[in-house]
């Protein structure tokens, strides 16, 4: 695929083991970067409780939920490519990934995967993958990195047929590619319009609330150009 030893880190949302399609079609996605260091996360393998609301993660750099959070965020950071395969529940993703993505509250206030395409293979009925999508690209984003689509197959699609398998190879080359584009043109680390919009605002009224957040943006020069900085 024309990229030298990439770390390419695929998380599963499905709860279903080996009955799940998803967890399939992520596999095969996988498939098409061999020869690079890949590596497979089942979420339902690790104990992920949802956030209790404290904002420890953000005040102190640890969150005080003792379960696999965190093994699966140093996994991620560690990865150079980020693939999420999950099902469509109730048009979002299933409880078990939206408790994961909110565990990474501290990301979206220190975002810090620059430079990193993820990319998520979805599977549904026929409804709600959009508003999925939407959700794991806000996430992906909210964590500084580059969002670089997803491929959606219905349940009514034969996961060996051919048309699935092209279209899983296509994905496969379009990750590729924008993981080339991002190598070759590197974003500059800094704040997206949701951190503009929404965590600076927050950081810039609560500086000591969230001082851990502040000086990571003070640091970085992010808080820079405003008459009210602190
Ligand atoms: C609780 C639940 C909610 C679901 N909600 C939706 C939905 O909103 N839209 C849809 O198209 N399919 C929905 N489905 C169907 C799943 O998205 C579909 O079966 C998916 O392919 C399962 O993936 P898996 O085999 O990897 O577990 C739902 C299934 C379950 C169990």
């Amino acid at each position: 695929m024309g990229m030298m030893g990439l770390r390419v880190v695929a998380l599963s949302a499905s709860p279903r083991g080996e009955r799940s399609r998803s967890k399939k079609l992520l596999r095969s996605l996988l498939d098409h970067f061999q020869g690079h260091e890949t590596l497979r996360l089942d979420l339902e393998d690790h104990d992920v409780r949802p956030c209790i609301g404290c904002f420890t993660c953000c005040r102190e750099d640890r969150c005080p939920l003792d379960d696999q959070a965190n093994l699966i965020k140093e996994r991620l950071s560690s990865a150079d490519i980020i693939l999420l395969g999950t099902p469509v529940y109730f048009i979002s993703p299933p409880a078990q990934l939206k408790a994961f993505l909110d565990r990474t509250l501290d990301w979206a206030h220190r975002p810090h995967m620059f430079g990193k395409p993820v990319a998520a293979l979805i599977t549904s009925a026929g409804c709600g993958e959009d508003t999925c999508s939407r959700i794991l690209k806000f996430s992906a984003e909210s964590w500084g990195a580059s969002w670089a689509g997803h491929v959606h197959i219905s349940i009514h699609e034969d996961p060996d047929g051919e048309d699935v398998g092209e279209r899983l190879e296509a994905f496969a080359a379009r990750i590729a590619n924008a993981h080339r584009q991002l190598k070759d043109h590197p974003p500059t680390p800094e704040p997206g319009p949701f951190h503009r919009q929404v965590i600076e605002p927050v950081i810039r009224a609560h500086p000591d609330f969230f001082s851990l957040d502040h000086s990571y943006w003070k640091d970085r020069g992010w808080l820079e150009g405003c008459s009210n900085d602190k």
